[in-house]
């Protein structure tokens, strides 16, 4: 494995398209400003001090459970329901909120397989050896942030499978602990880095490293009032009714038999471009009746079905 191709691109924050991205996002409002709140005192405990100091005349003790904390975070849940996106691009609030460039260093375990033995443990510990030696530089001799770093541990499922699986195989066991080494020495030495991990399976995740995650964010599906807003934002200018896109929010909605709607990117990567695609064929406009007559045949993405341990 080169050392140069273990993550993707480093991305530099602030910057527009990153910003965009992120305010493209519907409906996890409060999981935003939480992330963002949380990340902001992780990569800069200071702030809470200066809090204090101003608040209580002094730094009162239970600021430092505050600063204490392990700067994790899990978002977790349904596959297409935002995780990624919101992980790649919330560097950008965060940049501005703090005031200082943060650079998101990306690792996808997932698109890497983990097929030889010693590969995770090793990926993992060449990882935090080079975010910590970017880190080094993120706060000067007084201690002042002067860039914050994001270490993004997408598809984290393989890796942060619990160690109480009976049929885990001992080096998964050791990429849960070269985890839990790693984000132990970033919280040890104080450096400034946030290790964002996403997962389709939160359950699956080694209690050891739930325990330690400063929040664990929950994204879900969209629910009627979020599909009607995705599909307004994309066909309010094309004269739809907002009946005919309550209509729509309704079928593509858990529906009859049927217990789940279409997640976020069911609607914008599949519904959408199908409907846009079906009428520039025709070389007619869009009409409700269309969209209608798509969304009743549409099938959403099956939810992750942590029974059968797989998902579809
Ligand atoms: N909350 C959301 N609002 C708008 N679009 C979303 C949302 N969540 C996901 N999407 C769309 O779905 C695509 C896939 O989302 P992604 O973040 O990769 O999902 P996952 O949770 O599986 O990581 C995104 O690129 C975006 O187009
Ligand atoms: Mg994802």
């Amino acid at each position: 494995m080169s050392e140069e191709g273990l993550f993707s691109e480093v991305e530099e924050f602030p910057n527009d398209r990153a910003q965009e991205r992120y305010d493209g996002l519907l409906g996890i409002d409060a999981i935003k400003s939480h992330l963002v709140a949380e990340a902001r005192v992780l990569l800069d405990p200071a702030i809470v001090e200066e809090w204090s100091r101003k608040a209580h005349g002094k730094v009162i003790f239970a600021v430092n459970e505050v600063k204490d904390r392990t700067p994790l975070v899990v978002l977790a849940g349904d596959v297409g329901s935002g995780k990624t996106e919101l992980a790649e691009t919330v560097g950008n609030p965060i940049a501005n909120e703090l005031a200082v460039p943060v650079y998101m260093y990306s690792l996808s375990l997932s698109a890497r397989g983990h097929g030889a033995v010693g590969e995770m443990t090793t990926l993992l510990t060449k990882a935090f050896e080079q975010v910590r030696e970017h880190a080094q530089a993120g706060r000067s001799r007084e201690g002042n942030l002067r860039h914050g770093t994001i270490l993004l541990i997408d598809e984290a499922d393989a890796l942060a499978q619990s160690r109480e699986l009976a049929q885990m195989h001992h080096e998964d066991r050791a990429g849960v602990n070269a985890l839990i080494r790693g984000i132990n020495g970033i919280r040890r030495d104080r450096l400034p880095v946030l290790t964002i991990m996403c997962t389709n399976r939160v359950d699956a995740i080694d209690p050891a490293v739930r325990r330690r995650a400063a929040a664990v964010l929950e994204f879900k599906r969209p629910d009627d009032d979020h599909r009607q807003q995705l599909l307004r934002r994309s066909f309010a200018d094309a004269t739809i009714t907002d009946e005919d896109i309550a209509e729509v929010a309704r079928l593509t909605g858990p529906i009859g038999e049927r217990a789940y709607g279409c997640s976020y990117s069911d609607l914008r990567q599949r519904f959408i471009p199908t409907a846009v695609l079906q009428a520039m064929n025709e070389q007619v406009p869009i009409t409700g009746q269309a969209l209608i007559a798509l969304a009743e045949s549409f099938k959403p993405t099956r939810p992750f079905d942590a029974e059968l341990g797989q998902s579809e």
